[in-house]
């Protein structure tokens, strides 16, 4: 690993904590506010008035919440603190899809893996249906002893996927080389926890072992800064709303440094250098990066 690009991202978290400090402290919104849960009170638990929840993930069953609206454009973040210990076999999903016939979807998953052994988070982007768009990073802590920040921002430009305020991806609007982009459905809000051994760990070498169940995933501070589309059109969230300003359009140069750093130190697989998946690069790969 680069220590540049380390030192690069060490000082863009110390940046992001310094800020944090500073910003006016806003009671984060209840979980009842936004979001309904999939399980009963044993596998989606909700504490301290809704500040703060958990899913539980056992031989009886997985455990999901997912958000009562739907959005259109806007910037979604909570934080969450991971299984620990031997988490091999599972994912925890964080996303927003729009659940309808050809989908729009935007992905974290969180793959378990056997204890002490980094935690990978994969990215995916579904436009129209069409998927297949998988990266991967290592995370550079370890995310199962405190809570970390994951966040997207949607606008009609750009989709960014955030760890801790550190841009870890970017995926263009690039419908002008004919690649389909999110703009017109409006997406729920996910999390779920279930038993993926059939691929999450190693490729599906690694399988779950009920032994270290329940597996545990906390939730605190959800945010949700979005345009809510109280109709399946998207005419209440017109495209200059504000999350479509111009800044919110382009990588500020901070986030530009920062993505370069991660992609280069933790990225661990791109679907745009898989030439075994993908015999000619994807069409906006190019103009992915920065
Ligand atoms: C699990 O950890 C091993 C060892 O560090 C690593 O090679 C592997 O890629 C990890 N798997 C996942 C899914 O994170
Ligand atoms: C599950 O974990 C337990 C405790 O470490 C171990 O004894 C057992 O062999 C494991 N089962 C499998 C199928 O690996």
């Amino acid at each position: 690993m680069g220590s540049f690009g380390i030192l690069v991202v060490r000082t863009m978290l110390v940046l992001s904590l310094y800020l944090a400090a500073f910003r006016p402290t806003v009671l984060a919104a209840s979980f009842y506010d936004y979001f309904t849960a999939y399980g009963d009170s044993e596998h989606v638990v909700v504490a301290s008035g809704g500040q703060s929840a958990q899913l539980v993930l056992d031989e009886k069953a997985a455990a999901g919440f997912g958000s009562t609206n739907k959005y259109l454009f806007g910037s979604v973040s909570t934080q969450i603190k991971l299984i620990p210990g031997n988490s091999a076999g599972t994912v925890l999903a964080y996303y927003m899809s729009s659940n309808t016939a050809a989908h729009d979807e935007i992905d974290f998953e969180f793959l378990g893996n056997t204890s002490g052994q980094p935690y990978s988070v994969q990215t995916n982007i579904y436009a129209s249906g069409v998927g297949g768009r998988e990266q991967r990073v290592f995370l550079w802590f370890d995310p199962t002893t405190s809570f970390h920040t994951y966040a997207f921002l949607w606008n009609k430009a750009q989709i960014i996927f955030y760890v801790d305020s550190i841009p870890i991806r970017v995926f263009k609007n690039n419908e002008d080389i004919g690649v389909p982009f999110p703009t017109s459905q409006p997406m729920s809000i996910y999390s779920s926890l279930w038993n993926g051994d059939q691929w999450a760990t190693r490729g599906g070498a690694v399988k779950l072992n009920w032994t270290y169940a329940p597996f545990i995933t906390s939730y605190q501070s959800f945010q949700i800064d979005a345009c809510v589309a109280s109709t399946s059109s998207n005419a209440d969230c017109p495209a200059n709303s504000k999350w479509n300003q111009a800044s919110f359009q382009i990588l500020s140069n901070n986030d530009r440094i920062a993505l370069e750093s991660v992609r280069q130190n933790y990225m661990t697989y791109d679907y745009c250098s898989d030439r075994k998946r993908y015999s000619t690069v994807p069409a906006e790969c190019a103009r992915n990066t920065v």
